[in-house]
């Protein structure tokens, strides 16, 4: 395949997946947390274009008021006689100056941190998100075993109702990132970091690896899709549901293919003998809208391609090409879709 195809492709998935997901924009805070952090980023900005605007007023101002002198004009020489004007006053100014603004701002930083840090957490969703190269694995944590489930790279929450995430990596370094509900916090291997969020505002926000993790870190994304409470309730009773067991022949013969070929050797699927978990959760895959983390919309013919070839479309992903059939691969398709 070459280059231009493969460009050619990755900018036609790039623009379906803008399609299903909406961009992502610190600038558009969606979640209490975010909301703190903008208004802490919009005084910064505001303190900071003032400064800038004076400097370049006071330096301009300096330029205008200089002696003018041609090439032939004499050296001014009567001013080395004089004694050097007197700067102490625009120096302490200055100083004094630059010091309040730094004092605002600790202090609102300040401030922002404890705004960050207090958000009530009573009756929490708590999740475990773990970062892989170059996924998220998606664990929904309960007091009661059998409610836990898993999915990956699609996180739904309930909207208006606290979020308590707790993250961690298999490998290297991730960084977890929903700009429009929270800042960026790092998945370290062997700690566990807590992240706080809750969004008001149903909709769907997208997320993305914020820390350099290797060869395919631009295409770790992902998305929090946050429910009005009863349908986000309806959601996890259907994930928390082992995968409906195929029913017709074709369905059945996609289970076998799936039993058989290298995808049971990494992933998962509730309700079936496929226990791995090297690789995403599929047990609900079809509920998905995006595949890959992020990078491809989760139809028909990508998932297709995909599972013939994922390097074409992530090069350096663990998961490696699985030549199937066309009868195999249409089974195996078949069976795929019915897990909603
Ligand atoms: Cu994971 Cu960058």
């Amino acid at each position: 395949m070459t280059v231009r195809a493969l460009a050619s492709l990755l900018l036609l998935a790039a623009s379906s997946a803008l399609a299903a997901v909406p961009a992502q924009n610190a600038l558009e805070p969606h979640g209490v947390q975010a909301l703190a952090i903008h208004d802490l980023w919009r005084l910064t900005l505001l303190v900071c274009t003032l400064v800038f605007a004076a400097v370049l007023a006071a330096f301009l101002y300096a330029i205008w008021r200089a002696p003018r002198s041609k090439e032939r004009t004499a050296p001014d020489v009567a001013v080395l006689d004089q004694p050097e004007p007197k700067l102490r006053r625009p120096v302490v100014i200055g100083v004094a100056v630059s010091a309040v603004l730094l004092v605002v701002l600790i202090v609102a930083d300040f401030v922002t941190e404890r705004r960050l840090a207090h958000l009530p957490l009573k009756d929490a969703v708590r999740i475990e998100v773990t970062g892989h190269l170059w996924w998220w694995g998606v664990r929904y944590l309960d007091d009661e075993p059998s409610r836990m489930f898993s999915t990956a790279n699609e996180i739904h929450v309930p909207a208006g109702k606290p979020v308590i995430l707790k993250l961690n990596s298999a490998d290297v370094i991730h960084s977890f990132w929903a700009p429009s509900l929270h800042g960026k916090k790092d998945l370290i291997p062997g700690r566990t970091a807590l992240l706080h969020f809750r969004t008001d505002k149903p909709g769907v926000y997208r997320g993305q690896c914020a820390e350099f993790c290797g060869f395919e870190h631009a295409l770790m994304a992902f998305t929090v899709v946050a429910d009005p409470p009863e349908q986000y309730e309806a959601w996890a009773a259907r994930q928390r549901q082992p995968a409906p067991a195929p029913v017709t022949d074709l369905q059945k013969q996609g289970l076998a293919v799936f039993m058989r070929s290298t995808c049971a050797m990494c992933h998962a699927i509730a309700g079936t003998e496929a226990g791995a978990r090297l690789g995403p959760d599929l047990t609900h895959l079809a509920s998905r809208s995006m595949i890959a983390s992020g990078t491809l919309p989760n139809t028909r013919q990508y998932l297709a391609a995909w599972i013939l070839d994922p390097q074409r479309f992530k090069k350096g992903a663990n998961m490696p090409p699985t030549p199937l059939s066309a009868q195999d691969l249409n089974a195996l398709m078949a069976y795929l879709e019915t897990l909603k």
